[in-house]
């Protein structure tokens, strides 16, 4: 066995958790383009991809070790936020929930000298750092626009520039 039973369901939920940023992100899309800001619907739909992304990673990783995927249920997302700012400050904190959840899915890598898997989330710690820092970059522009509707349009027509 490549990996433990331990690292086997603690990445096997990792994955449900990477699908439910998908779907956190898919109902801040669902918010944007609602309220007509297709920039920021635009930026979070490439987010959301990522999500999905970063799942096939660990289902990938699953299958390469010989082991089976589990899927549990998706948590219902909200679709309704007070402004873009309430979205962004929201996205940060789900980031830093998830680089907290990756950390401990590298520490109990380490520490059960599972090195096919702590070799696999190197990837994701790397990662993790540059998803908080774009989340908090877009939550300075917005406190910056400090809700003026010109301001908030210029960072609207930013974030629709996001390259997949
Ligand atoms: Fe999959 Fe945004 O971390």
């Amino acid at each position: 066995m490549m990996i433990s039973k331990k690292m086997l369901d603690a990445i096997n939920e990792q994955i449900n958790l990477e699908l439910n940023s998908a779907y956190i992100y898919y109902g801040m899309v669902a918010y944007f383009e609602a309220e007509d800001y297709s920039g920021m619907a635009h930026w979070l739909n490439i987010q959301a991809k990522e999500e999905l992304e970063h799942a096939q990673r660990l289902f990938d990783f699953v299958n390469e070790v010989g082991e089976k995927v589990t899927l549990g249920a998706l948590d219902k997302p909200s679709v309704d936020y007070k402004d873009p700012l309430d979205v962004f400050k929201a996205g940060l904190e789900h980031e830093k929930f998830i680089t907290a959840s990756i950390q401990k899915l590298y520490e109990l890598a380490k520490s059960e000298k599972q090195y096919a898997a702590e070799e696999m989330l190197r990837w994701f710690i790397n990662e993790q750092v540059e998803e908080e820092n774009n989340f908090s970059h877009i939550v300075t522009l917005l406190e910056r626009a400090a809700g003026k509707s010109g301001s908030l349009m210029m960072i609207d027509g930013k974030l629709g520039q996001r390259e997949e």
